[in-house]
């Protein structure tokens, strides 16, 4: 849809609109901080508390398996979060006081009713709001309004526009304005619809593409001073090549990235940004604990500035898209650290498709609360189940697109295709139910037999993969067959994955009777809202520790119980499964569901609403939209809400 712009002309008016953004910017020097360049190991429960492996004992060392622990300190803390919410208005307003400082917006109070009337959970958790929109407050009410206008202006961007309480989506094309807007601006117009009339005139630039685009140098972040005068010819120079929405071969979205982290870190030395990425891999006896060692959470806020190497990974980094080096005001769906996009909630939970809602009858135009393929879980197979496209857009730069650990799903479904004689390390209890833990060294290939069902439906790109479309198709489990939404919930184990940017299809994972698995290094708006560990099983970047998770719920395989010579082969089949890990994996099945029906949910089945309705969603954008709206405001006090 986008093709036909004159992406020039838009992109001289941007030009011309960026540079003044700059000239009245300013460069400001950069205030030096104690930088921090060890690896980012916060994200993993310490190895060292649960090295199953000591140096020079065959055996592993733990009396204790470390999930059921993260599953009940996930349950505690959810169950806590959930009852620490404030239940009157005076306390939503006290909780709001105390956390930020300050009054909550005006219209404070029929959010409030808003939230309470549609049974939202969650009245005092929007630290996320308060995170994207602080840079805002450095700007005043008259730079914001500008800068939103440029903004509508840039390329893929849409522009929804509140005036007299009427909501509506634009496309500022040159000199006219076209309804011809990108699904994503359509989304969030219809997540507006409830309370547009409680809006003030406002505008809301609306990133029309999945990738984040607000990336700013830090130098113009910390401490910047935006009355300060500055011709900083190299800040012109630097965004006179804005001529294109792409890069044109100039520059490309690491790069920008890397001038958004502290002066010192590992990513701003030139050179240790192309370090390869497996040098950690010392012994065989790390490389085991590696497999033992799990995620506590999804990777939202992994450190590319510590840990330059990891980006050879991420799709978003090969975008072609040119990131946007000043901050404006673009609502976007998911944002990875480093970036400054304003979240919203993506158009894939709020719209119906068949191939992103759970339950969606694509023939009647029907919701329906049990999707027509679920499976009742006695029926699912154990084993762990993802399809996508080795799509993953960008070659940004050009040449890295035969860097074949360029994208996640790539790594996965290699490590998921591995066919060799590699031992993975599976710990597990023989006999299971007993403390007696201990490990063997399975051949990944018959591990992938028995674990694993992970494909690509089509391969794209495969050109420029080292030997082409056979070497390919030989390292990855290619099944072109196709494969529906529904195909999902045969499986107790499903697994989301980043693609070039967050995933869309996880709501609809989330609502189904299977139990989620997720990789992800974005945060998208319930990023404070959903539990790992209770709600879906986080996964680590390396996605090694994978077949232990699998161990753990479904039990030992058969291979892995022979290549222990287990005890428990001497036994009869049926005693050789303890029910308690798929109870407990069950359960998390169940949790995700009821997360999806009460956090994420559209409007209860049996009262008479339009179902597009998300009321959750909603209830994050319209606290939202009192937030910008005090921003968009001359006189910030008087938007302001008292009691
Ligand atoms: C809102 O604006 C649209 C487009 O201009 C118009 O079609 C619609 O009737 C308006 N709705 C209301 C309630 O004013
Ligand atoms: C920003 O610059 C203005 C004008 O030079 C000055 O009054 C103000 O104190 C500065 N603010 C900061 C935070 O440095
Ligand atoms: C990620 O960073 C944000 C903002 O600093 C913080 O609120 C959130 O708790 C962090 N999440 C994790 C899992 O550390
Ligand atoms: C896998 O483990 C077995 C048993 O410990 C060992 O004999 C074999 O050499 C290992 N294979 C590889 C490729 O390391
Ligand atoms: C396997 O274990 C049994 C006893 O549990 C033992 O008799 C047998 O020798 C073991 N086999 C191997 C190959 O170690």
């Amino acid at each position: 849809m986008y093709e036909g712009l004159s992406t020039q002309k838009k992109g001289l008016l941007f030009l011309t609109a960026v540079i003044i953004v700059f000239m009245q910017g300013g460069l400001w020097a950069a205030r030096r901080q104690g930088t921090d360049n060890f690896p980012d190991n916060s994200l993993v429960v310490s190895p060292t508390r649960y090295l199953p492996f000591s140096r020079g004992n065959a055996r592993p060392t733990i009396k204790e398996h470390p999930i059921p622990k993260l599953m009940s300190e996930a349950e505690n803390r959810f169950r806590e979060l959930l009852s620490r919410q404030s239940q009157t208005l005076e306390d939503a307003v006290k909780e709001y006081e105390r956390r930020y400082r300050r009054k909550p917006p005006r219209g404070f109070d029929r959010w409030w009713k808003f939230a309470r009337d549609n049974g939202v959970l969650m009245i005092d958790e929007y630290n996320n709001i308060e995170e994207d929109l602080a840079p805002f407050w450095d700007l005043s009410g008259e730079q914001l309004r500008w800068r939103a206008g440029l903004a509508g202006h840039l390329p893929f961007i849409d522009v929804v526009r509140v005036r007299s309480g009427n909501a509506t989506a634009v496309n500022l094309l040159d000199g006219y304005e076209s309804e011809d807007v990108s699904a994503r601006a359509k989304g969030f117009l219809s997540m507006l619809e409830k309370f547009q009339d409680q809006l003030p005139d406002l505008e809301f630039p609306v990133n029309g593409m999945a990738e984040g685009r607000i990336l700013v140098p830090w130098e113009r972040r910390v401490g910047s001073n935006l009355t300060m005068q500055s011709n900083d010819d190299a800040v012109r120079n630097e965004l006179s090549g804005i001529r294109h929405p792409d890069w044109h071969g100039e520059g490309n979205v690491w790069e920008a990235f890397r001038r958004t982290c502290e002066p010192g870190t590992a990513a701003r030395r030139l050179f240790s940004s192309f370090r390869a990425s497996s040098t950690h891999k010392t012994s065989q006896l790390s490389a085991r604990s590696e497999e033992f060692v799990f995620a506590r959470s999804t990777a939202g806020n992994y450190s590319f500035c510590t840990n330059p190497w990891a980006h050879y990974n991420q799709g978003h980094f090969f975008s072609d898209w040119r990131t946007i080096p000043a901050i404006f005001p673009v609502f976007s769906p998911a944002k990875a650290s480093g970036f400054l996009d304003i979240r919203i909630p993506s158009h894939y939970y709020y719209a119906q498709t068949r191939r992103y809602t759970y339950g969606w009858d694509s023939v009647n135009l029907q919701l329906k609360p049990v999707d027509d393929m679920e499976t009742p879980w006695e029926e699912k197979s154990d084993k762990i189940f993802w399809r996508g496209a080795s799509t993953g857009g960008g070659s940004s730069p050009p040449g890295f697109a035969a860097q074949y650990q360029r994208h996640r799903q790539v790594v996965f479904v290699r490590l998921a295709s591995d066919q060799s004689s590699a031992n993975r390390t599976v710990v597990f209890a023989d006999p299971p139910g007993s403390t007696n833990y201990i490990y063997a060294d399975v051949p990944a290939a018959a591990l992938n037999d028995e674990v694993m069902d992970v494909a690509f439906v089509k391969v794209v790109g495969a050109e420029n993969f080292p030997g082409g479309h056979d070497a390919f198709v030989q390292l990855h489990r290619v099944d072109d067959g196709g494969v529906n939404l529904g195909d999902h919930w045969k499986h107790k184990y499903i697994v989301d994955l980043d693609g070039m940017g967050y995933s869309g299809r996880f709501f609809s994972f989330m609502e189904s009777d299977s139990a989620v698995m997720k990789a992800t290094v974005y945060r998208e708006f319930f990023s404070d809202w959903i539990q790992p560990w209770l709600h879906y099983i986080p996964l680590s970047q390396t996605y090694s520790e994978i077949y232990n998770i699998h161990a753990f719920f479904s039990g030992a395989t058969e291979s892995t119980l022979r290549a222990a010579n287990a005890t428990v082969l001497s036994m009869p089949p049926e005693k050789r499964k303890t029910i308690d890990g798929d109870r407990r994996l069950r359960r998390i099945a169940r949790a995700g569901k009821q997360w999806k029906r009460t956090i994420g949910r559209r409007v209860d089945m049996e009262e008479d609403r339009p179902l597009t309705d998300m009321l959750v969603p909603a209830a994050y954008v319209y606290r939202l939209c009192l937030e910008y709206a005090r921003l968009w405001s001359d006189d910030r006090e008087k938007m302001s809400f008292s009691l």
